[in-house]
């Protein structure tokens, strides 16, 4: 598979076209950036964590039939995936209160949510990503209602095998992020990545923050917490879920 031209770059990741017009390679960067790119850093080796848990991520919900965009690890730091037509729609699973819903409700951080939250925001960064209704999505036409529909119902999907695999490695899924878009087929793939960038995971024991949340909130030990999910990732766990 060979790299052509990048195609765009992230703030964490760089799509590059390969020579196969439905194949694109994303390599995973070390930059970290938090609060719409105001605050800027790297975690050292965080583009090699982040490729590695996404694929396996990846591959084990492909095993629940949830279409993804992983094809291959090529490298370190790069995997293969399919070219999607992407939703520029971002959207949040919750299970447990934490980040910005603690400035739209009266949930402390921590508390339960009875059922899982699902919200939408747009992907626009000049608008600072604000969050958005169903409504307003079909209203811009951003994606078809089937689209949406078939994308909220995969996201529920993801969220309920997500937090049993991550309970069984005694992590909390507190909340996490998806994006999806459309192959050649018009199917809808969930895309981009799942990684401790995109999710928030605490320790099941003692709550500690294992993921971004340390270096947007300068709580140190990064590369740390970003290692040791790795290690977790890849672990041997209980068949048993709790
Ligand atoms: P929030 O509580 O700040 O809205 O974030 C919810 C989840 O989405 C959390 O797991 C972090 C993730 N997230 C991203 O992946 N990218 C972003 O730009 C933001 C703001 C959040
Ligand atoms: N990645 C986003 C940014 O740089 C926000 C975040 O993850 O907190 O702005």
């Amino acid at each position: 598979m060979e790299r052509k031209n990048k195609l765009y770059e992230g703030k964490a990741k760089i799509l590059f076209q390969t020579d196969d017009p439905n194949v694109l390679l994303q390599k995973f960067k070390d930059d970290a950036t938090a609060f719409n790119g105001k605050k800027k850093g790297t975690i050292a080796n965080k583009g090699f964590v982040n490729n590695q848990i996404s694929a396996h991520l990846y591959k084990y919900l492909s095993s629940y039939h949830v279409p993804t965009h992983f094809i291959n690890t090529v490298s370190d730091t790069e995997m293969t995936v399919v070219a999607l037509q992407m939703i520029p729609v971002e959207v949040i699973v919750r299970n447990i209160a934490a980040g910005s819903l603690l400035k739209r409700s009266d949930f402390k951080e921590g508390d339960v949510l009875e059922s899982p939250v699902l919200e939408y925001f747009l992907k626009d960064d000049d608008k600072g990503d604000p969050q958005i209704t169903r409504e307003e999505i079909l209203n811009q036409e951003l994606c078809s209602e089937e689209d949406l529909d078939a994308l909220s119902r995969l996201a529920l999907k993801i969220n309920a095998v997500m937090k049993s695999f991550w309970t069984r490695r005694n992590i909390k899924l507190v909340d996490f992020k998806l994006e999806f878009g459309k192959n050649k087929d018009g199917k809808i793939i969930l895309g981009d990545e799942i990684s401790p960038d995109t999710c928030r995971f605490w320790d099941a024991e003692t709550d500690e923050k294992m993921d971004k949340d340390r270096f947007r909130q300068d709580l140190g030990k990064v590369e740390e917490a970003y290692e040791d999910m790795r290690r977790r990732v890849f672990m041997e766990a209980p068949l048993e879920s709790e």
